[in-house]
């Protein structure tokens, strides 16, 4: 009896996987996250030395800092987090990030100034 209980379940699972119906719904569509990093000067040097471990979204919804306060999270994810960031493109980065801050500041949803 045991038996055909476990063959009538295999029937009905049978049954339920047609693959165009099991994988409809789990279909996945990520966000294409790096359009997110608005155009700007020093965009492809974030995108070269901060993509690797942020979403661009994760580095852009922070508080409006000063450039001071930027130049110091560059050197914490150097220092704290080993960030492989290439010393002559400290400058760009943080100069993109202040602009884009700026641009998102007075224009929300806008993209950085000067593109
Ligand atoms: C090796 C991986 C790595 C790289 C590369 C990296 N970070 Fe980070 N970053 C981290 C970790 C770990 C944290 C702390 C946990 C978190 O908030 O995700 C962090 C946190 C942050 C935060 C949150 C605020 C804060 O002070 O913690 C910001 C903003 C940030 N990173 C910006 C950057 C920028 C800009 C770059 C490129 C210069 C960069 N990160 C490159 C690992 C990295």
């Amino acid at each position: 009896m045991k038996h055909w209980a476990i063959i009538l379940v295999g029937l009905l699972a049978g049954c339920d996987s047609r693959p165009d119906v099991v994988f409809a719904d789990a279909a996945i569509t990520l966000p294409d996250d790096l359009t997110e990093l608005p155009p700007g000067p020093g965009r492809q040097a974030v995108v070269e030395n901060c993509t690797a471990c942020h979403s661009p979204s994760t580095m852009l919804q922070q508080p409006q800092v000063p450039r001071a306060k930027w130049e110091s999270i560059v050197g914490k994810m150097i220092e704290t987090y080993k960030a492989p960031v290439d010393e002559k493109a400290i400058p760009d980065i943080v100069d993109y990030f202040v602009a884009v801050q700026a641009a998102q500041a007075t224009n929300p949803g806008g993209s950085a100034a000067g593109q």
